[in-house]
C-alpha cells in the first residue's frame, strides 16, 4: 500500500463514516462534509456504485473522500428494497408535475401504493433501519469514544416519532428513557414482527402504512436516546431529513438531496458541547413524540 500513508488523516484530522454513501442523502451529506474539510470515509454495500461515488466527488476537488464497502445488515440475504422495509414494482417513472398541488400525506399515499410490505420486506426493513445502524454504531464505538468529539448522527424519519405507536402504554414506556433498554427494544421488535405475521397488527395498535420503517425508526430514536444517556461524552441525536426527493420516496419528495443533506450535515457540525439525546426536524430540535 505505497503511498496510502501520505493520504491518511493527521491526528487531529475529522474524520466521518457516512452508511449509504454512494446515492441520495448519503451521498450528498458526504459531498457537504467533505467540502468542510472533512476526511470522509463513504461506504457503499455495493463496492462499484461505492467507488464510482467516492470518485465522482473527488472529482469536484474533494480529496478527502475515501471508500470503503459497508454492508450494514452483514447479511446476504437482504434484499435492495430493504430501506423503505417495502418491495417497489421495477420502474416506476415519475415526473415533478405529477405531484404538483399534492401534500405531503398526499404524496406519501401515493408512494405506498407504488408498493407493497410483506413479512420479508417487513423483516428486511427493520434488520436494515434498526439493526444495522445499530451494528454499524456498535463497531465503530470504541474509536468514538476514543475521540474529543466523537458524534453519531442517525439519520432517522418524522415517521419515527412515538405519535405513530397506537398502544398507549408501549408510547409511554419508549418515552421513559431513564428505564428502556436495548434488550426490551429487541423484545418490542420481535413482537411487532409476530403480529406482522399473524396479521395482527391493526388489532395490536401498530401503525399502518410502510408499518415496519416506522417501527425501525422509532427503534433508531429510542436507541439513539439509550446511548446518549450511556455515553455522555458522545453527542449522539437523530436526524429527519425531511421529505426528499430520492429513490426511496420514488421522488416524490419536496426536498432535493442537497437540501435533505444539508438537514442532516448541520447536526453533524454542531459546535462541541452541543445537544445529545436529541431530535432534529430538518435541522431544527424538536420532539420525539
Ligand atoms: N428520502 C426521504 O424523504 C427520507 C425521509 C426521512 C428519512 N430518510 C432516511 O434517509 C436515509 C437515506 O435515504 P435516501 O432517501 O437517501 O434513500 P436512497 O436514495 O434509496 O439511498 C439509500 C442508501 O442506503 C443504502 N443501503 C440500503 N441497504 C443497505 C445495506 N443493507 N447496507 C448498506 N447500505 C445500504 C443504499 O445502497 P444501494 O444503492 O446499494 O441500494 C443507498 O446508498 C435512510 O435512512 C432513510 O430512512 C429519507
Amino acid at each position: 500500500m505505497e503511498g496510502a500513508t501520505s493520504s491518511l488523516p493527521s491526528q487531529s484530522a475529522r474524520v466521518a463514516v457516512v452508511t449509504g454513501g454512494n446515492k441520495g442523502i448519503g451521498l450528498e451529506v458526504c459531498r457537504q462534509l467533505a467540502a468542510d474539510g472533512i476526511t470522509v470515509v463513504l461506504t457503499a454495500r455495493d463496492e462499484t456504485r461505492g467507488v464510482e461515488a467516492a470518485e465522482k466527488l473527488r472529482g469536484m476537488d474533494l480529496s478527502t473522500v475515501v471508500f470503503h464497502q459497508l454492508e450494514v445488515t452483514d447479511s446476504s440475504s437482504v434484499n435492495n428494497a430493504a430501506v423503505g422495509g417495502m418491495e417497489y414494482a421495477q420502474g416506476v417513472d415519475t415526473n415533478e408535475e405529477q405531484f404538483v398541488g399534492m401534500d405531503a400525506r398526499q404524496r406519501l399515499e401515493w408512494m405506498r401504493k407504488q408498493g407493497r410490505e410483506t413479512y420479508d420486506t417487513a423483516k428486511n426493513g427493520v434488520q436494515t433501519n434498526y439493526y444495522g445502524a445499530k451494528h454499524v454504531i456498535q463497531g465503530l464505538l470504541p474509536l468514538l469514544l476514543s475521540s474529543s468529539e466523537g458524534k453519531i448522527v442517525n439519520v432517522s424519519s418524522a415517521l419515527g416519532l412515538l405519535r405513530f405507536v397506537g398502544n398507549e402504554d408501549l408510547r409511554k414506556e419508549l418515552d421513559d428513557i431513564d428505564n428502556l433498554t436495548e434488550e426490551r427494544l429487541d423484545e418490542v421488535l420481535d413482537s411487532f414482527l409476530k403480529d406482522f405475521e399473524a396479521g395482527e397488527l391493526e388489532a395490536h395498535g401498530w401503525s399502518m402504512g410502510s408499518a415496519a420503517y416506522k417501527v425501525a425508526k422509532v427503534a433508531m430514536n429510542a436507541y439513539t436516546r439509550i446511548l446518549a444517556r450511556k455515553h455522555p461524552a458522545l453527542r449522539v441525536n437523530c436526524a429527519h431529513p425531511g421529505y426528499v426527493k430520492t429513490d426511496l420516496t420514488i421522488n416524490s419528495g419536496f426536498l432535493t438531496p442537497d437540501e435533505g443533506g444539508r438537514n442532516v450535515v448541520t447536526v453533524a457540525l454542531l459546535p462541541d458541547g452541543g445537544p445529545t439525546g436529541a431530535f432534529f426536524d430538518e435541522g431544527k430540535e424538536a420532539s420525539f413524540v
